[in-house]
């Protein structure tokens, strides 16, 4: 007994926590090679639970709350929202978020990296069926501090869906996508930073943004389709907290033709993810008094609107980068951006 006590402890002990949640079934790659995240050391706006912003909101469609949606709204029954005005509805915030309420600050990973109590991950696994895997790391935060731009705070929302995808190739990592605001960047595996000298890729969360980035630093970025009359907007990075993502997700597989996810685990919720809504307010009217516009142009508004989920990030790709008419370079070295 003594001797079979030791032996269970030894194995446990060098269990890594991460195989221990992973439910089966999940290729094992797609755990070994899965990225973690430094958020910014001062980061106000920390990954929260995907659940919670259910609890924190109600469903709108032109400012008008919906009254016939499920009550309470849970992960299981929100796609009943497409009938009720789907991509129109817009979760809105129950209290003025510009009373900086304390849900939108999400959970501080702990000591592990864990967001405890909160899941706030989504990984899916897209099988190509040609030797190509790729799995997307999605992050979840309740609110986007967009930054400050000549002094002035635009670009904020309630709900912000970021990610990361690895492409692997016969079980291999080859190629890294890293989301940055409307577009982002890529990188040859081989590239990218990993954590401890390991396997696993080191992903860089901007302040208040939580756009992705490789290195660390101060990260210029122009608004896309806008052509600024002054410039430029920052991000910043650091190798603040530590999250691992992976420790409190949801993971599923994705089926391309028929646009469905498979959870690994059946008491994983799903449906939430066929929501074709927005996970956050409308972007507030200029006539509404939180709200004010850097020469009236709409991007530069200090409040925009919240964003559309997982589905809407083209889960099936031709390349590592989405497939947006955007010339996909994978870079072979950590460039600054
Ligand atoms: C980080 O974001 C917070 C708001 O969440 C802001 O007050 C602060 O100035 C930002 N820090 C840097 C270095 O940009
Ligand atoms: C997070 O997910 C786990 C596993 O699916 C579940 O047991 C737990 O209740 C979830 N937590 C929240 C806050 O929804
Ligand atoms: C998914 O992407 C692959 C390219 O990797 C393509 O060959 C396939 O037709 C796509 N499937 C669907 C249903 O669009």
């Amino acid at each position: 007994m003594l001797f079979l006590s030791i032996a269970l402890t030894a194995a446990v002990a060098t269990a890594t926590p991460l195989q221990r949640r992973a439910p089966s079934g999940v290729p094992s790659f797609v755990i070994d090679y899965a990225p973690v995240v430094h958020l910014f050391s001062g980061e106000q706006y920390k990954p929260a639970d995907i659940g919670a912003q259910l609890a924190n909101t109600k469903p709108e469609v032109n400012a008008a709350t919906i009254a016939n949606a499920p009550n309470p709204l849970t992960l299981d029954n929100l796609n009943a929202l497409n009938g009720l005005g789907g991509a129109n509805v817009y979760l809105t915030s129950t209290s003025d978020v510009t009373t900086n309420p304390g849900w939108l600050k999400g959970v501080t990973p702990d000591a592990s990296g864990k967001t405890g109590g909160a899941n706030s991950s989504v990984i899916v696994v897209n099988d190509h069926g040609n030797g190509n895997v790729d799995a997307f790391y999605f992050y979840f935060y309740a609110f986007d501090f967009g930054g400050i731009y000549f002094g002035v705070n635009v670009g904020n929302h309630v709900g912000d869906w970021e990610h990361t995808m690895v492409r692997f190739v016969n079980g291999k990592p080859s190629q890294m996508w890293y989301s940055q605001h409307s577009n982002g960047e890529a990188f040859s595996y081989g590239a990218v930073q990993k954590y401890k000298g390991g396997k696993r890729p080191v992903v860089y969360s901007a302040n208040g943004t939580h756009a992705n980035y490789a290195i660390p630093g101060t990260h210029d970025h122009t608004i896309p389709n806008v052509n600024l009359p002054l410039g430029p907007l920052e991000d910043h990075t650091d190798a603040g907290a530590l999250w691992d993502p992976a420790l409190a997700a949801y993971y599923y597989s994705f089926n391309a033709a028929s646009q469905t996810f498979t959870p690994y685990d059946s008491s994983t919720p799903t449906n939430y993810l066929y929501f074709n809504g927005h996970w956050g307010d409308a972007q507030y009217p200029t006539n509404d008094k939180r709200q004010r516009c850097v020469l009236g142009i709409s991007q530069l508004c200090k409040y925009t609107g919240g964003p559309t989920g997982p589905l809407d990030k083209q889960l099936n790709r031709t390349s590592v980068c989405p497939d947006n008419g955007n010339e996909c370079i994978v870079r072979p070295i950590l460039t600054p951006k």
